[in-house]
């Protein structure tokens, strides 16, 4: 099985292609910059893999780098400005299409306007196949079915500030210009900027946190979850939030800021991080669910994410057509297979 990785030669990239090589696949370095791709395939531990170069400005030369490729996985972001060139190399190549993004407003707009051309070449395009947008979508289907409708779903980032990258950072700092939206009768709006009161959690702008002591303060912010759960689940609400003290972190993040992250993650900090998704859900007589998933190391998390992925819409077969992750795939059979790196998750109903 041939996947491509376009931006390989990034550190969420390098990371994809070193989980293709040691998942026995054949991995495809892609990206605009030969030598940045050859030490990458080093790095990689895939000193000898095909190197493809082609700019996101040569749709001819994207789309032949991916042509006899099964699948490709974009890691190459901001994906705002960056990632529809390569949806529509894939689109042209008949090849399946994931990414790594995190960000809401693409998100929506990859699944509401690539939808006609997509079916239309028979390929699968998923995006938010990383440890927030992947997880956070599985577990969002599982707890709502645990309750007959749905009145309010909130999707959490629970996890605790650190160990990001400066492409993530980069690739905050412009979710965080958007604004984030929420869900709310069939439709998208943008989210009030004070946290509204979580009447899911207990009617105050903070939640509960698996393994913690007292509750968390949270605050709304754009999370993939708001665009992608409502597609499967149905739900008159829907929100999303991250504790606010890395809502505070990101709202500091203008361009100079970003320039002072290093590049790569310290290897000890981002060992020792864990990430935590949590969807929380009501009905209207006030059941309630919750379900989280957890692990550590959400860099190396979300290439294993991104690569089962990819590998399951080439053996197992995929719809047609732009996909959240819970429509992709099996949710409760994916989130099994993480757990076989060390992730937890679990449902509980009260
Ligand atoms: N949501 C999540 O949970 C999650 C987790 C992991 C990663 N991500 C996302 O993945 C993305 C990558 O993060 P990272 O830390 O790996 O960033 P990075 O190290 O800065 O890598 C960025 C990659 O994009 C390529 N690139 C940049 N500008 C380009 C252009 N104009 N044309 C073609 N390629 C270009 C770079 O290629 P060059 O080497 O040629 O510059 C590089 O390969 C970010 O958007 C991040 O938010 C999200």
């Amino acid at each position: 099985m041939r996947i491509a990785v376009h931006g390989a030669s990034g550190f969420t990239g390098r990371l994809t292609v070193a989980e293709v090589r040691r998942r026995g696949l054949t991995p495809v370095l892609v990206g605009r910059n030969e030598d940045r791709l050859r030490k990458a395939a080093a790095e990689a531990g895939a000193a000898g893999a095909e190197i493809r170069v082609a700019g996101l400005d040569e749709p001819v030369a994207l789309a032949e780098a991916l042509r006899d490729c099964d699948a490709v996985i974009n890691c190459a972001g901001p994906f705002t400005p960056m990632g529809k060139p390569v949806i529509r190399a894939a689109v042209t190549a008949g090849t399946h299409y994931l990414d790594t993004t995190g960000e809401q407003h693409y998100i929506r707009r990859v699944l509401d306007g690539f939808r006609e051309d997509v079916e239309r070449a028979g390929v699968a395009v998923v995006p938010a196949m990383a440890d927030d947008g992947g997880p956070g979508d599985l577990i969002a289907h599982l707890v709502a079915a645990r309750l007959g409708s749905v009145a309010e779903l909130v999707v959490a980032d629970l996890r605790r500030p650190g160990a990001a990258s400066r492409g993530t950072a980069r690739s905050m700092a412009a979710v965080f210009a958007q604004g984030p939206l929420e869900y709310v009768d069939g439709e998208w709006h943008t989210a009030g900027e004070a946290p509204a009161p979580l009447s899911a959690s207990g009617g105050s702008a903070s939640m509960a946190v698996p393994g913690e002591e007292g509750e968390a303060a949270v605050a709304v912010f754009a999370l993939p979850g708001v665009v992608t759960v409502p597609r499967h689940v149905r739900a008159r609400r829907v929100r999303s939030v991250i504790r606010a003290e890395a809502a505070a972190m990101f709202v500091a993040l203008t361009p100079d800021v970003v320039d002072t992250i290093p590049e790569t993650p310290d290897e000890a900090a981002r060992n020792a991080s864990r990430w935590l998704m949590l969807a929380e859900a009501v009905d209207s007589e006030g059941n309630r669910a919750r379900g989280w998933v957890t692990g550590s190391d959400g860099y190396g998390m979300t290439a294993v994410i991104a690569v089962e992925g990819a590998r399951r819409l080439v053996a197992d077969g995929a719809p047609a057509g732009t996909l959240t992750p819970a429509q992709a795939f099996d949710p409760a059979d994916f989130l099994d297979h993480l757990t076989t790196h060390g992730v937890t998750w679990q449902i509980v109903q009260s």
